[in-house]
C-alpha cells in the first residue's frame, strides 16, 4: 500500500478533535489518524487504512491488540462489576505475580499511570532517606510529574548538575531538588553523588533511556555507588518492565534497584502502573510499618482495579510461555538489520540505537549513547523517512519501534518492504 486515503467521516472527526480538544489531540500523537481499531499486529484507521503497528498504543500491547486471552479475561471480569476501591482477587494475583517476576519486588503498590509510579517512588525514597534531592539523568523520561519534567528533553542544556525544567508552571524551587547527571557517564554521577550523596533522597534511571542501552559497567557502577552511599536507587521500568524480559530490565541486565516503577505492559492495555521495591522502603506506605512523619500516604480511585488486572494478569500468562522472548528478539533483529541495510544502502550515515524490543534509527554517523548525543540526529530526515513509511502502512512514534510478540512474518515482510522503500525515495528526494 503506498498513499493513504481518508474519508469525509475521518476527516470530520479530526475536525471536531481541533474544535474540542487543545492542540486537535490527546497530548500523545499526530492528530492526523483517528485509529478505529487493532488486531495482533495491525491498527486500522477510521478511512479503514491498515497499518503494521509499532505505536503499539505506547507500549502495552506487547503481545498484540485484542488478544484472545486478554478478551476472554476482560469479558469474564465486566460483568461481576468494573470497580470496588477495595482488595479484589485478580488486583491480589497480580501483585503476586509481579512480586514471583520482579527481582527488587518484595511487595508492590497500584497506581493507576506510569507518571505516578516514579512520583510515588521519589517520594518513599525520599521519606526513607529523609532527604531531598533526587538525582536524574538528561533526557530521561519519567512522566509528567514536576520532578520528572526536569531536563527531561530540555532545548537548551545547561551545565551539569543544573537542571532545566521542561514545562511552563513548575514552582521555580522544584529545580533547585533535581540534580542532573550525562547518562551513561559513571564518572559524573560518582563526582555528583559523591559531593551531593548527604542531600540525595534518591537516584532515578531508565535502565536503558529512550533507546540508549547502558554501557557495560553502568548500571552496576550506579548500584554499588548508591549502596556505598545508603541512596535508594529506582530503576523506571515502565517501558522495560516485561518487555526486555519476564523480570523487566533489571533481569536482563542484571543489576536490581532498590524501588522500580511499573506500568504499561502490566495493565495488558488498561489504565494500571505499580510501585514495587523492597520491604523496608514499601514500608513506607504501611502506616503501622514507619513513624508516623515517614508514613507516606497514598490512595487513588482506580489503584488494583479488576479490569485492569485481568487483562495484566491474562498477559503475564502469555508471557510465561516458553520462546515468546526468543520470538520478540528474533523479531526484532530483523527489522533492525533490515532498517539499517535499507538506510545504509541508500548512502545514509546512520545508528540503529536499542534492543530488538525496541529500538530506532537515528541519522548520524556519530554513536549515540545519552541525550546530547542522540541530538547529533538529523530530526528532519527521521520525520520525513517516518511519513514515508505511514504513507506505506507503517505507524510508529516519533523515535521508537515497539516490537510485538503478535507481529508475526507478513508484517516483518511488509515493514521489510517499506523500509527499502521509503528509503529509496529519501535518497532521490535528497538528489533534487
Ligand atoms: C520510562 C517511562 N516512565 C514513565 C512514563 C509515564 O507513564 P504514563 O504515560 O503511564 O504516565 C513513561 C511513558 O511513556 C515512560 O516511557
Amino acid at each position: 500500500m503506498t498513499g493513504l486515503t481518508k474519508t469525509e467521516a475521518e476527516l470530520a472527526l479530526i475536525e471536531t478533535a481541533k474544535r474540542v480538544l487543545p492542540a486537535g489531540g490527546f497530548g500523545n500523537f499526530a492528530s492526523d489518524v483517528v485509529i478505529r481499531e487493532g488486531r495482533a499486529g495491525r491498527v486500522w484507521d477510521e478511512s479503514g487504512n491498515e497499518y503494521v503497528d509499532f505505536l503499539l498504543g505506547s507500549g502495552p500491547m506487547f503481545i498484540g491488540h485484542a488478544h484472545p486471552e486478554v478478551t476472554a479475561a476482560v469479558l469474564a471480569q465486566v460483568p461481576k462489576g468494573t470497580t470496588f476501591f477495595a482488595n479484589n482477587a485478580t488486583g491480589i494475583r497480580l501483585a503476586e505475580a509481579l512480586c514471583e517476576a520482579v527481582p527488587c519486588a518484595d511487595k508492590v503498590r497500584f497506581v493507576s499511570a506510569g507518571s505516578e509510579a516514579t512520583f510515588y517512588a521519589m517520594r518513599i525514597a525520599r521519606a526513607h532517606r529523609g532527604r531531598d534531592k533526587i538525582l536524574k539523568f538528561e533526557g530521561g523520561f519519567h512522566g509528567m510529574s514536576d520532578y520528572a519534567l526536569m531536563s527531561m528533553a530540555p532545548k537548551r542544556p545547561a551545565n551539569f548538575p543544573q537542571a532545566v525544567p521542561d514545562s511552563a508552571g513548575i514552582p521555580a524551587k522544584v529545580r533547585d531538588e533535581v540534580l542532573i547527571a550525562p547518562f551513561n557517564d559513571l564518572e559524573t554521577a560518582a563526582s555528583l553523588i559523591r559531593e551531593y550523596g548527604d542531600e540525595l533522597g534518591g537516584v532515578i534511571v531508565e535502565p536503558f533511556q529512550r533507546l540508549v542501552p547502558p554501557k557495560p559497567g553502568f548500571l552496576e557502577g550506579l548500584r554499588a555507588l548508591t549502596t556505598e552511599h545508603g541512596i535508594p536507587l529506582i530503576f523506571d521500568e515502565v517501558v522495560t518492565g516485561f518487555r526486555f524480559a519476564y523480570g523487566g530490565a533489571q533481569s536482563y541486565y542484571g543489576v536490581t534497584p532498590d524501588l522500580c516503577a511499573l506500568g504499561k505492559i502490566i495493565g495488558g492495555g488498561f489504565p494500571l502502573a505499580a510501585i514495587a521495591g523492597r520491604e523496608e522502603l514499601m514500608a513506607h506506605f504501611d502506616k503501622d510499618r514507619v513513624a508516623e512523619d515517614a508514613f507516606a500516604p497514598q490512595i487513588g480511585t482506580l489503584s488494583g482495579n479488576p479490569v485492569a488486572a485481568a487483562a495484566g494478569l491474562a498477559t503475564l500468562e502469555v508471557l510465561k510461555r516458553p520462546g515468546v522472548y526468543e520470538q520478540v528478539f528474533a523479531t526484532g533483529r530483523q527489522l533492525m538489520a533490515g532498517l539499517e541495510s535499507a538506510l545504509a544502502g541508500a548512502g545514509f550515515a546512520v545508528q540503529i540505537v536499542g534492543e530488538p524490543p525496541l529500538f530506532d534509527v537515528v541519522f548520524t554517523d556519530q554513536s549515540v549513547q545519552d541525550y546530547r548525543t542522540t541530538l547529533n540526529g538529523d530530526a528532519t530526515l527521521l520525520r520525513r523517512f517516518n511519513a514515508l513509511l505511514r504513507e506505506r502502512g507503517i505507524l510508529k512514534g516519533e523515535s521508537k519501534y515497539y516490537v510485538s510478540l503478535a507481529h508475526d512474518a507478513a508484517d516483518i515482510r511488509h515493514t521489510l518492504d517499506a523500509f527499502q522503500d521509503a528509503a529509496a525515495i529519501l535518497k532521490s528526494e535528497r538528489r533534487r
